[in-house]
């Protein structure tokens, strides 16, 4: 998507330097930085302490550490540390897994010389598929949206929900929940985004608020809590929410809080849409909340908090008192009654066994 009049991905083999880079996120909106990433423990310091996040992305970015590693060290044990290594930065989004899974199938079988023009090969697919998935998305949202509009006056606003940052920036491009927000605003159908902040580490206001003013998307930033009223007073059309990891029977895993906004939708009856490219389906899982392990992240995400200063400096303020320790669960799961649809790339569905199977018969379900 855009950065100003450029076009960027959020992660990408840059051809002059030789080099994988990625949008450093910790420093957005304020900052916009760009990193190599030139070793496997340059790649699993960046998801683990989040310089890209989102469950796409990691996926994406997990593929890109195998092959920089197979280039340095292509040997069977070389492949088996790196899956370790990378897996365990961050326990919740399953593409984490997939990407490494699909990863190590591909090049174990290889003859070692062989095996790091496979990796790069296959890791700039995963790319290229996710922001294909992820265009896909986008149109099959888009219909749900227009029929959203179709019930509405003409150029009545339609008013969309989101929760931390689904945006392009946790994919490689286009987003999950957000895509079909972009074909929308693209297809000139008047939409308003409330960004939910998403506290503690501010995915809504840090990173979508960022997307939504670069593509001159109408929105607001909202606290975290506001969403319930907003629908109890008919100012929310449809939420979509985008997810790290889907169980084979519907239940959506997301980030802290998706949970809650989910109630609120039930409650209010607000179509509540989850968006997902199918490597977030975990086809092992049937019961989310008893299986998924959900990351528990530092206590100092929830005591303080970062910002920009008046003079421009980018820094940490506590905001509780010392000695007050943080809880700091950072995904919660919806259970699959409490979703209207799930909208992949080959469709919307039914958040249910049945409905993922319907459009996904190549998967045994558990
Ligand atoms: O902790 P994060 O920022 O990696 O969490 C991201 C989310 O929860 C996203 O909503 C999710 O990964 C879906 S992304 C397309």
């Amino acid at each position: 998507m855009k950065v100003g009049d450029t076009h960027y991905r959020s992660i990408w083999f840059d051809q002059a330097s030789g080099q994988v880079q990625i949008i450093d996120q910790r420093w957005l909106p304020h900052e916009f930085r760009v990193v190599d990433l030139r070793t496997r423990d340059d790649f699993a310091r960046a998801i683990r302490d989040m310089w890209v996040r989102g469950a796409p992305l990691i996926g994406a970015t997990a593929a890109y550490g195998v092959a920089v590693q197979m280039a340095l060290d292509a040997s069977d044990e070389s492949l088996s540390e790196t899956w370790n290594i990378l897996h365990e930065t961050r326990p919740t989004a399953i593409n984490l897994r997939w990407a490494l899974d699909d990863m190590t199938a591909l090049l174990l079988p290889l003859p070692i010389k062989a095996r790091a023009a496979a990796a790069f090969a296959r890791a700039h697919e995963i790319c290229d598929q996710d922001v294909e998935c992820n265009r896909q998305i986008g149109l099959h949202g888009l219909q749900i949206i227009k029929t959203i509009a179709a019930g509405k006056k003409t150029g009545e606003v339609i008013n969309i929900l989101t929760h931390c940052n689904a945006g392009w920036l946790a994919t490689v491009d286009w987003g999950t929940a957000t895509s079909p927000m972009y074909h929308a605003h693209q297809a000139g159908i008047p939409v308003h985004i409330w960004v939910d902040e998403t506290r503690p580490r501010n995915q809504g206001a840090l990173l979508t608020a960022w997307e939504m003013n670069s593509h001159d998307i109408p929105h607001h930033l909202i606290v975290d809590n506001a969403g319930g009223h907003l629908m109890q007073h008919g100012q929310v059309d449809l939420c979509i929410v985008g997810t790290d990891r889907t169980t084979a029977h519907g239940d959506v895993c997301n980030k802290i809080g998706t949970y809650l906004k989910a109630l609120a939708a039930k409650d209010n009856d607000v179509p509540f849409y989850v968006a997902l490219p199918s490597p977030t389906i975990d086809w092992t899982v049937k019961n989310g909340i008893a299986e998924i392990p959900i990351e528990e992240r530092s206590d100092i995400e929830v005591t303080h908090v970062q910002g920009r200063s008046p003079d421009g400096s980018i820094g940490e303020v506590q905001i509780s008192p010392d000695g007050t320790p943080g809880g700091n669960p950072a995904f919660d799961v919806t259970p699959r009654r409490l979703i209207t649809g799930l909208i992949t790339e080959r469709g919307v569905c039914e958040a249910s066994p049945e409905g993922l199977a319907a459009l996904f018969p190549d998967r045994v379900l558990p």
